[in-house]
């Protein structure tokens, strides 16, 4: 337990560190991959580059500050970041070593006003934020359908629309259970290349009796990953991967499922759609797209048109979706779930036009690709 002097130091540098967060967590991503090369295998070096997980890191550990009196506040970030920690084999030996470099970098900003007390303030609760982190994964790693990354065989590529690849994956051993909503995370070290590169991708089917995990890719012009998998990946080859993890799944007591998916993000939404019908909820999915033929699911909806109310919106003729249309195509007085998928931008626009329409909050559950992005905009 922190003391309220230490609390009350940790608190004292919020200002400080609102102003200069990102030039701390600059400074110790630098420092840290400098002291620890090996940790480049699980860091994203794109993410790295545009500086987004810096600022997300940044953000997290100033909500932490903001929270010293009650991290439990933190919840819901700690099981968010926990997923992707797990699914990157994030372990508690590596807290220390990003503790020591924070606190470093911490100190080198404050340069000649880094007194020992905000130090080892600092020190402490980084401790006791490190703790709550920890202790969460510990109970995440307990469910883990299997250890670190092992190998599937590519069983399927296909490509049903410019842009985009859907390819299929099996494993020689049990996979376990799927939930819907998951996704799975892919490591690849390219030839010539030094270190791993790790990638999230959300699940649109899985086949637990055959150990198959499906996903969905969309072509970018970045991205060791991405560029292999749309590109040169083939039946036959070999792609390691760890269990499939994240929180993004249907609220178990909610009656009315409201699924709103945008481009690509239909691929989590696509397996979540189809558990909300079998489960006899009341299912509306609302599917927006840029332009129509950028619906690669077609095959895979079509079984569902007669059980889901599918209502969709094309941005290119019919602007984007705002608390108007929302209103006219749901009604507010009825209790329902929302499931949003789709880019930051995206996310962040439907969930303030739904809350304008008459949702609540509490009801509103979001998966964003581009995440790191995402604590940058959110906080
Ligand atoms: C209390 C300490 C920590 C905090 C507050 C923290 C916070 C975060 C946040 C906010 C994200 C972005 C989450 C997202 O993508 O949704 C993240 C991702 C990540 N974290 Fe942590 N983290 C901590 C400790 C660690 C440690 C000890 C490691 C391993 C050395 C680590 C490795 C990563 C990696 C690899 C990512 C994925 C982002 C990327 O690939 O660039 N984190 N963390």
């Amino acid at each position: 337990m922190l003391d309220e002097k230490t609390k009350e130091i940790v608190k004292s540098t919020i200002p400080f560190l609102q102003d200069k967060g990102t030039e701390i967590t600059g400074i110790f991503y630098q420092n840290m991959f400098k002291a620890h090369p090996e940790l480049l295998n699980i860091f994203n070096q794109n993410n790295q580059r545009e500086g987004t997980q810096s600022k997300a890191l940044a953000n997290t550990v100033l909500a932490a500050a903001m929270n010293i009196d009650d991290l439990s506040a933190l919840k819901p970030h700690v099981i968010q970041i926990g997923y992707k920690h797990r699914a990157l084999q994030v372990k508690p030996e590596h807290y220390p070593i990003v503790g020591h470099h924070l606190i470093e970098a911490i100190g080198i900003v404050l340069g000649d006003t880094a007194t020992d007390e905000i130090i080892d303030a600092w020190t402490a609760a980084y401790g006791e934020i490190a703790q709550v982190f920890i202790d969460a994964e510990k109970e995440m790693y307990k469910e883990e359908a299997w250890h670190d990354f092992k190998p599937f065989t590519v069983i399927s590529v296909e490509k049903p629309v410019d842009g985009f690849v859907k390819i299929g994956l099996q494993s020689d051993f049990g996979i376990g259970k799927v939930i819907p909503g998951e996704y799975i995370t892919v490591r690849i070290k390219k030839d010539g290349e030094t270190y791993f590169s790790n990638r999230h991708y959300s699940i649109y089917a899985a086949d637990e009796t055959k150990n198959q995990v499906h996903i969905a890719i969309r072509k970018e012009n970045k991205g060791i990953i991405s560029n292999y998998l749309t590109q040169e990946v083939k039946p036959g080859d070999e792609i390691c991967l760890s269990a499939p993890a994240g929180d993004f799944c249907l609220a178990e007591n909610s009656q009315t499922n409201v699924l709103i998916s945008s481009g690509i993000g239909m691929t989590p939404i696509l397996p979540m759609a189809k558990a909300s019908q079998e489960q006899g909820k009341k299912t509306i999915w609302i599917q927006n797209y840029r332009q129509l033929a950028d619906n690669i699911f077609e095959k895979e909806v079509a079984p569902l048109r007669d059980k889901v109310e599918i209502i969709t919106n094309e941005t290119s003729t019919a602007g984007r979706i705002n608390a108007e249309k929302l209103k006219n195509w749901l009604d507010f007085s009825e209790p329902m779930a929302f499931y949003l998928c789709g880019r930051p931008e995206f996310t962040i626009g439907v969930k303030n036009a739904l809350i304008e329409a008459g949702a609540s909050e509490a009801d509103i559950y979001y998966e964003v690709f581009d995440a790191p992005k995402m604590a940058t905009i959110f906080d």
